[in-house]
């Protein structure tokens, strides 16, 4: 059994009964085994292989430049550094929009190839027919409403999104589509409370305030790795971002005055 087959502690049921539980959700984004074994062993419960990577892993300004091919690549990755946590892999831009076809065809590449346990794609009522179509073919979905990223031009850049009668609609037509939880970013804190009372599905907040079911960070932002943009709502937990340009110094610094490698790194 590989690791992505085996039994898991928080599975996508479980994940969404959290919400009647009275559970709130810790999930954050990962890339690569060592972040997501770390998060992993932090007990997050979910890991989020965001097309996020492609700005703060790839150095792009948007998400639009990541391929399918790309997001496999880092899922298989994460899955391989995640013991517990549940492990969803978002879709790229232009692997799910053209058709539900295409998305079917796309999303079963996530789990089959990547190990992935569940998708996630941008879009409310626009999706619903997609986000169906996925749930049909045993594949589960994360829905993703309010600022959505991949629509970045459309929208005129990372804006909070303020249309609380259509936020609503979007986020109620992925749960009637079959979605297990729904992420909501960049919205006012009424809208995102309003939104989380409206649906029985986990709503996954980034952005969107404390009445959220759970939250989501990007893990560069919280540990203070990403130099590009802070935004306003991700908190930062560390400084990691010092620590490693300090340490790279000295690193440098011993390197040149000869002071490493020491007798204790040396083979005789
Ligand atoms: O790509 C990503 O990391 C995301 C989160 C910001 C929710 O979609």
């Amino acid at each position: 059994m590989s690791s992505a087959d085996a039994p898991r502690s928080v599975t996508v049921p479980e994940f969404r009964a959290a919400k009647a539980r009275g559970v709130k959700l810790a999930v954050v984004t990962a890339y690569d085994y060592t972040s997501a074994r770390l998060c992993d062993e932090a007990g997050v419960d979910a890991i989020l292989v965001g097309d996020s990577l492609g700005m703060v892993v790839q150095g792009h300004p948007t998400s639009l430049p990541v391929t399918l091919d790309e997001m496999i690549y880092h899922t298989r990755c994460v899955v391989r550094g995640a013991r517990r946590a549940l492990v969803v892999a978002d879709l790229p831009f232009l692997t799910y929009q053209v058709s539900p076809r295409q998305a079917v065809r796309n999303a079963g590449r996530l789990l089959k190839e990547a190990g992935a346990h569940a998708v996630k794609l941008e879009g409310g009522v626009r999706m619903r027919a997609t986000v169906k179509a996925c749930i049909d073919a045993g594949i589960p979905v994360m829905g993703h409403v309010g600022l959505t990223p991949q629509a970045f031009h459309q929208l005129g850049g990372f804006k909070v999104q303020r249309d609380a009668v259509a936020l609503l609609a979007d986020a109620v037509a992925v749960e009637e589509a079959g979605a297990f939880a729904v992420v909501v970013e960049s919205v006012p804190v009424d809208i995102g409370t309003r939104i989380t009372a409206a649906v029985k599905i986990p709503t996954v907040g980034i952005g969107a305030g404390a009445g959220c079911d759970g939250q989501v960070l990007v893990f560069h932002d919280m540990m203070g790795l990403f130099p590009d943009f802070k935004p306003k709502f991700a908190k930062r937990y560390s400084d990691l971002g010092s620590a490693v340009k300090q340490a790279v110094e000295t690193y440098c610094k011993e390197v040149r005055d000869g002071s490493f490698p020491a007798t204790e790194h040396t083979f005789r």
